[in-house]
C-alpha cells in the first residue's frame, strides 16, 4: 500500500495552486533555483524541504516526513475500496454494505470496469462525489443496469440523505473540481467521509488556478469543521485515512486545519 502522490507531487501541486514557478520559489524562500529542481527531481534534501515550506502553505515537518508517513490501516466491517484502472493509476469506488443497505461511491474511468467488481444488482445507489472522467466512467453502464444515480449538485441540494439506518450528510467540497462534494455516513461504529478528491492521505487534489486552491482549503476546513471524534475518511486515490492522522501528516494542513 503506498500513497497517492510522493512529495515531489506535493510541492508541484502547492507551486501550481500558488501561481509560483521555480524562479519565484526561489525569490520567496531564498533557496537557488537549482537546489529547488534537486528537490522537485525527487532527491528529498531536509533543509531545502523546510526552507521552501512557508511560500508554498506547506507544513515543513510534515512535508519532510511524508516519504515515510502511511496512516493506520483501517478495516470496518461492509467497507471496501474497490480499486479501478485509472491509465497508470488507479482511482477508488468505495462500497458501504450495512444492515441490507447496498451504496456505491464513484464509478470508476472505463465503462464497464466497476461491474467487474460490483453487481448492480440490489445496489441502493451510486452517489458521486465530482465528474471528473476517472470518476463518472461506469455512471452510464449502472444506470442503464437500474441503480438510481444522485450526482454531486443532486446530493448537495438535498443535503441529507438517508439509506435505512445509515444517514448521509452532502457537503460543498470544491476545488479541486467545482462542484464536488463530500458525504459523511452517519449510523456506522465510526463517521465516514468520503472525500473524493479534496483530499488523499498526505496529499490533495491538484488545482489549476490560486482561485481553485484557496477554495479548496476553505471548503474541506468547513467540511472537517462538522466531523465527529474519530472520523474516517475515504479518499477518491490512495489508502483510507482519518481526519486526526491528515490534521498532522498531510503537508497541506495549514490549508485545512
Ligand atoms: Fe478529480
Amino acid at each position: 500500500m503506498s500513497l497517492e502522490d510522493e512529495f515531489t507531487d506535493v510541492i508541484a501541486k502547492a507551486m501550481r495552486g500558488l501561481g509560483i514557478d521555480v524562479p519565484g520559489l526561489s525569490e520567496a524562500s531564498g533557496i537557488a533555483v537549482g537546489e529547488i529542481e534537486t528537490l522537485l527531481g525527487g532527491q528529498m534534501k531536509e533543509f531545502t524541504a523546510r526552507a521552501i515550506s512557508p511560500a508554498l502553505g506547506l507544513d515543513a515537518e510534515a512535508l519532510v516526513a511524508l516519504p515515510r508517513y502511511l496512516p493506520e490501516p483501517i478495516a470496518i466491517p461492509g467497507i471496501r475500496r474497490i480499486e479501478l484502472p485509472f491509465g497508470k493509476w488507479t482511482v477508488n469506488a468505495w462500497e458501504v454494505l450495512h444492515d441490507g443497505i447496498h451504496i456505491l461511491f464513484d464509478a470508476g474511468t472505463g465503462e464497464r470496469d466497476i461491474l467487474e467488481k460490483i453487481s448492480p444488482q440490489g445496489l441502493d445507489a451510486l452517489l458521486i462525489t465530482h465528474a471528473h472522467p476517472d470518476h463518472i466512467g461506469g455512471v452510464v453502464a449502472l444506470a442503464a443496469a437500474g441503480v438510481k444515480v444522485i450526482s454531486e449538485t443532486e446530493a448537495l441540494t438535498t443535503g441529507n440523505l438517508s439509506f435505512g439506518s445509515l444517514e448521509l450528510e452532502a457537503v460543498d467540497l470544491s476545488g479541486h473540481c467545482t462542484p464536488a462534494t463530500g458525504y459523511f455516513i452517519n449510523g456506522l461504529e465510526r463517521q465516514l467521509f468520503v472525500a473524493g478528491d479534496a483530499i488523499f492521505a498526505g496529499s490533495m487534489g491538484g488545482c489549476k488556478t490560486r482561485e481553485a486552491h484557496d477554495l479548496a482549503g476553505r471548503t474541506l476546513r468547513a467540511a472537517f469543521s462538522k466531523a465527529k471524534p474519530g472520523c474516517i475518511i475515504l479518499p477518491g486515490h490512495g489508502p483510507a485515512t482519518t481526519i486526526s492522522e491528515e490534521l498532522i501528516g498531510n503537508p497541506f494542513h495549514p490549508r485545512f486545519a
